[in-house]
């Protein structure tokens, strides 16, 4: 699969790399506005830099991966559309559930595979946990938790442009939560604030914790932070009739030492690129297979419509300290 990588910053150096760690699919060219950006990573997988118009004129492009800023996701998902070629594209996949909406016609429309990169459903740990869930392990479930801590915000400038933690950072939670349980939020309700004077000064939050009533019966509870001093926090819990089913940190690495100070461990594994490295690899092999056999990939455009619809919520119950229906 020869593929176009559309955005060469944090996230498109990662789905580089696992391209390059898939013998069947090839790094075939990389558009960035920052040209910098975009020689550097074609430079070093021997791919071409291409034009936005270029790469979506250029015949021998089987497939795009869209990880440029999430304002131009939308656009860029129709133009894949329009030219009836596979696309995967990072969330959200805009900041208007509208548009979102409008996107999502138009791609049902045009028939294509249109994956969303919604990773952590591929960890393998995380899809461990929700088979068990699937097959009946804990019974009935009565309680998620989702926890999922940053080790450090992003800048400023990407904090701007991200639409906030809930349209940004916690609708992976919120995807997360939809697809362990089967199931959609009747209700939510978020208590929210920033620590961070930055942040603050973007009036965005950093720290934040919501409650979703699912339509079945469970309660959600997902937190959220953009730092924390250990790593990267990302665990789960899911309780339920007949017991709990727990994914913990993964660390850095697993050697624990007990002494006369008592016994410690290293710290959680950084961020996304070291804890999510096979998620990401899963997830671009599921996106090729889904493309050579014709199939829905299992997270599609409607699974992002869904999301951003949460998120939107969020924010609204954020503005008025209410719960809000969905
Ligand atoms: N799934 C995940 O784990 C994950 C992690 C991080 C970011 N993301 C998502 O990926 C997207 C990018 O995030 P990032 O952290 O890599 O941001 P980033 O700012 O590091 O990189 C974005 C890149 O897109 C480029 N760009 C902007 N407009 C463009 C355009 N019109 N055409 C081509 N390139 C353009 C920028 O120059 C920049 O190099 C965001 O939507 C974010 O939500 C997902």
């Amino acid at each position: 699969m020869n593929i176009c990588l559309i955005g060469a910053g944090r996230i498109g150096i990662v789905h580089a790399i696992a391209i390059a760690s898939e013998k069947n699919a090839i790094l075939h060219s990389v558009v960035d506005v920052n040209q910098p950006a975009a020689e550097d990573l074609a430079k070093k997988y021997s791919a071409q830099v291409l034009t936005i118009d270029e790469a979506f004129s250029n015949e021998d492009i089987d497939a795009y991966i869209i990880a440029s800023s999430t304002a131009t996701h939308a656009d860029l998902i129709e133009k894949c559309s329009e030219v009836g070629k596979p696309v995967f594209c990072e969330k959200p996949i805009d900041l208007s559930l509208k548009r979102a909406e409008s996107c999502a016609k138009l791609v049902e429309q045009s028939g294509i595979v249109c994956m969303l990169g919604f990773n952590r459903r591929f960890d393998p740990n995380m899809a461990n946990l929700k088979s068990k869930v699937d097959s009946n392990f804990i019974g009935s479930i009565q309680s998620l938790v989702i926890t999922s801590h940053d080790p450090a915000p992003p800048s400023i400038d990407y904090i701007q442009s991200s639409g906030g933690l809930f349209h940004d950072m916690m609708i992976h939670d919120f995807d997360m939560a939809c697809w362990i349980l089967g199931d959609t939020p009747d209700s939510i309700y978020v208590s929210a604030t920033a620590n961070n004077e930055d942040i603050k000064k973007a009036r965005d939050v950093d720290t934040a914790s919501v409650i979703m009533n699912m339509k079945k019966g469970a309660i959600v509870t997902i937190l959220n932070g953009r730092q924390a001093s250990f790593g990267y926090d990302q665990r789960i819990e899911a309780f339920g009739e007949k017991g709990m089913l727990q994914v913990k940190n993964e660390l850095e690495d697993k050697v624990v030492l007990s002494n006369a100070d008592g016994i410690t461990q290293s710290k959680a594994k950084h961020f996304f690129l070291e804890r999510y490295e096979k998620a990401y690899h899963n997830e671009l092999l599921h996106f090729m297979e889904s493309y050579h056999q014709g199939i829905k990939p299992s997270v599609d455009i409607s699974d992002g419509v869904l999301a951003l619809k949460i998120a939107e919520a969020a924010t609204k119950s954020l503005k008025s300290g209410l719960p809000e229906n969905l």
